[in-house]
Parts: C-alpha cells; sequence; structure tokens
C-alpha cells in the first residue's frame, strides 16, 4: 500500500534540543539528537506536504523539500514557532528546556577560591506546544510527544489534556532502544478522543511514517 499523501498540507514540526546559556561557555541542554523530528519532516516532504522544520541545536542535515528554521534557545524556538503559523498540524518533537537561567552572565563565570558552590536561579519557559493549541490561529491537528522514565500512560494522558492536545505520542527516554539518540523508538499514540495506539518498536524512520499515517487520515476528515 503507498503512503497516505499529504499534499496541499502545512505541517510545522519542532525537533531537537534547546541549549539555555548560563554564561558565554556554559548551557543547560539536553539529550535530544532530532532524530525522531528530522524523521518526520522527511516523511510528510516525501508525502508532499510543505514542510516547516524548527531545529534546535542538532547534528543532522536538513530533509529535501524541508524548510528549517534553527534556533537555540526555548525563547527562540516559541518565536519561531508561533511566527510559523497557520498550519495544519503541530508536531511537537522537540525537547524543549522547561527551565532557563534568569539572567545569562555576560562574562565566564570564574571560579573562587573558597568557594565551593554556584546557585543558578532558573525560571519556567513559555510552554510552546500550549500556546500552539491555545493559539487563535491554532491548527487544526496538534501533536505532541511525552517524554517519560516512568507511568507513561498517565503523564502523557495528563499532558493531552493540559495542553489541550489532540494526540500526544509518549516514549519512555532513560533507557536503550528508545527516546534520545536512539535509532529507535516505541510510541504510543493517545487521542482526546479515547483514541490509543502503540507503534513499534521501530526505527525511528518507519514511526514517522506510522505516525503521518494516522495524521493523514485525520487531517482528510471533513
Ligand atoms: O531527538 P531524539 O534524540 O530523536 O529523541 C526524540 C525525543 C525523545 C526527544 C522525542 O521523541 C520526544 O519525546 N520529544 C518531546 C520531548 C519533551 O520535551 O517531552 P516533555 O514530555 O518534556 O514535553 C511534552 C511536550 O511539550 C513535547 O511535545 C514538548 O515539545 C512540549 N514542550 C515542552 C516544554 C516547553 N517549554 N514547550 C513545549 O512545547
Amino acid at each position: 500500500m503507498s503512503a497516505a499523501t499529504l499534499a496541499g498540507q502545512r505541517l510545522l514540526i519542532s525537533a531537537g534540543p534547546t541549549y539555555e546559556d548560563i554564561d558565554p561557555v556554559r548551557f543547560i541542554g539536553n539529550r535530544s539528537s532530532g532524530k525522531m523530528g528530522f524523521a518526520l519532516a522527511a516523511a510528510a516532504a516525501r508525502r508532499g506536504a510543505e514542510v516547516v522544520l524548527v531545529a534546535g541545536p542538532v547534528h543532522l542535515q536538513t530533509p529535501a523539500g524541508v524548510h528549517r528554521i534553527d534556533v537555540r534557545s526555548a525563547a527562540q524556538l516559541h518565536a519561531a514557532v508561533l511566527a510559523a503559523l497557520p498550519a495544519d498540524a503541530y508536531l511537537g518533537a522537540a525537547a524543549v528546556a522547561d527551565w532557563t537561567p534568569r539572567t545569562v552572565a555576560a562574562h565566564k563565570l570564574k571560579k573562587r577560591a573558597g568557594v565551593d558552590t554556584l546557585t543558578l536561579e532558573l525560571v519556567r519557559t513559555a510552554d510552546v506546544l500550549a500556546a500552539v493549541a491555545a493559539h487563535p490561529q491554532r491548527p487544526p491537528l496538534v501533536l505532541g510527544f511525552a517524554a517519560e522514565t516512568d507511568e507513561l500512560e498517565a503523564n502523557a494522558r495528563a499532558k493531552l489534556l493540559a495542553k489541550r492536545l489532540d494526540l500526544i505520542a509518549a516514549n519512555r527516554v532513560g533507557v536503550a532502544g528508545s527516546g534520545f539518540e536512539s535509532d529507535d523508538n516505541a510510541l504510543t499514540v493517545y487521542g482526546r478522543d479515547g483514541f490509543a495506539r502503540a507503534l513499534g518498536p521501530a526505527p525511528k524512520t518507519q514511526l514517522a511514517d506510522a505516525l503521518l499515517d494516522l495524521l493523514a487520515t485525520r487531517l482528510a476528515r471533513p
């Protein structure tokens, strides 16, 4: 069976980590490689979608036919995603920092003799996914990811409701063979309408296609 087309659809996808600067040489990051989001972008472009990919700092090539916008911080990702609306779907695969330093030091923080601790004050970042879902130009389909070490289903369902999403794809992190950095993953997709489906374990490239099949069906509904 050939893959369901996405011709005529504009997909906005976020991928990769964000880096929250502490000073000119240090930052707070996370282990996202961007592979999951880039696989989605590549597969969507192959199906004929117009794809805008907002990417945090990653070492991946831009997939053919994809319009890529590079960002570094959660604030930049937030601004770039909102500026790229409207879209038919938003797929939030980026691992966006939840916290960022209140201030960025202009000069490298120096060690001082006799001072053995450093306290950083962190403030909450904006939730990009929730902002997209609450936006006046809300895409008809908003899909988030849930990266969890425990209580996968309960935590994913809570995010689905709290962020007012249509779908959430839950994946386990902190174990080999899924989540961050790995070429493979296993997803369980939950819908606000009661939908639930396990996808994989499989390579992220295959999971991207399986996820897009679900999306294409929903986007095709009148
Ligand atoms: O990049 P890879 O190495 O391939 O790994 C893939 C992945 C594990 C990063 C990916 O599959 C994944 O789970 N992405 C979401 C990671 C994450 O931040 O999950 P979360 O449960 O903390 O956040 C839930 C959702 O809210 C996510 O869609 C996230 O993009 C979004 N979010 C979170 C915080 C924030 N400030 N803004 C957001 O939009």
